[in-house]
């Protein structure tokens, strides 16, 4: 039997450095090691070797293992370093890389993020809400009457079904006071749609941010600090805001706002940037209605609402002369906002 073992180790000692593939390698394995294996084999004649030979025999056989598991072991690991080496063969690893064209977020994006960001450091969490609109929603919630030029065909976008698309994200106010209880405070960004004429400063779908605010003393002079806030933190902070006296049927008293801007070599201007006011007593009452409780109680609550434009905000930002270009995707253009 010691012969055999010995004749074992060398046959597997010779075979092994023969062998160049790691599927070869396994066979060997199971060849020699494997249940059926060659040294397998020999160790089922333990049984017939007298008894004060065992010792030694059995010492014999566990070395055999041993060097032919280690030999395979080595020989693994020289074939895995070949094939590492023959990997880079023909490449040269300290050529420079090639850049890739990066990629850069649309000027509009931009200013959806840097003003959401101010918005939601103060406390106002994201609302969102449906562009095809109830007239409900859009309208007769928001203390708009039926004669409303706002309504009119010629205005707005209607579907057969009396639904409409959205003509402002006005909306999301109901649709939040008809979800949530007192206080809210929520911002509601998205696209609203009217059927204005194209041309520079208008396009059928754009952008606009809704804000509320609804507690108990809600007070217009929040609302001034709120805006203030927000635009100095958008335009910089010695930004001069002015409130201008306005109408909308769904707040009372209502304003416009305008910031001064000066542009590089220019006079400065007062820009017209957002709508806003105080959430009229009408809008709680439709919200309580429709309701059925008592939760938005004009008698308890107050609230302001403001709609800022996205697109204008952008192109007061940068100088942006044409609102189509927010839309047209032309790389002159946007390589501009890049980095
Ligand atoms: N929804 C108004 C618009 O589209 C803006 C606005 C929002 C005014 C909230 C007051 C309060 O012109």
């Amino acid at each position: 039997m010691l012969e055999e073992l010995n004749a074992i180790h060398q046959d597997a000692l010779k075979e092994i450095n023969g062998l160049t593939d790691e599927s070869r390698l396994e066979e060997f394995r199971i060849r020699y090691l494997g249940k059926k294996g060659r040294l397998t084999a020999a160790s089922a004649g333990m049984k017939d070797v007298p008894k004060e030979e065992k010792p030694a025999i059995g010492q014999k056989l566990n070395e055999v293992r041993t060097a032919i598991t280690e030999a395979i072991d080595t020989r693994t690991g020289q074939m895995i370093a070949e094939r590492d080496a023959r990997a880079t063969d023909g490449l040269d690893v300290t050529l420079p890389g090639r850049p890739l064209p990066a990629g850069a977020l649309h000027p509009l994006t931009q200013i959806l993020s840097q003003a959401t960001g101010i918005l939601r450091r103060m406390g106002f969490a994201l609302a969102t809400g449906p562009e095809i609109e109830t007239e409900w929603h859009c309208f007769d919630a928001l203390n708009t009457p039926a004669d409303h030029p706002a309504r009119n065909e010629s205005d707005t976008f209607y579907f057969d079904n009396g639904m409409l698309l959205r003509t402002h994200t006005s909306s999301v106010q109901v649709r939040t006071m008809e979800s949530q209880t007192p206080p809210v405070r929520i911002i509601a960004p998205g696209s609203a749609f009217r059927r204005d004429e194209i041309d520079a400063t208008h396009l059928s779908a754009f952008n606009q941010l809704e804000g509320l605010y609804v507690a108990e003393h809600v007070t217009l002079g929040d609302l001034k600090g709120t805006l203030q806030t927000f635009f100095r933190g958008m335009f910089g902070a010695d930004t001069e805001i002015r409130f201008r006296p306005h109408f909308f049927p769904f707040t009372e008293p209502s304003f416009e706002i305008d910031i001064k801007l000066q542009a590089t070599g220019k006079e400065p201007k007062w820009l017209e940037m957002a709508g806003c006011g105080m959430v009229d007593p009408a809008v709680f009452e439709a919200v309580s209605k429709a309701r059925g409780d008592n939760a938005f109680d004009p008698d308890k609550v107050t609230g302001f609402a403001f709609g800022v434009g996205l697109d204008r905000l952008a192109m007061v930002k940068w100088g942006i002369a044409d609102i189509r270009h927010l839309i047209e995707n032309d790389q002159r253009f946007l390589k501009q906002f890049a980095g």
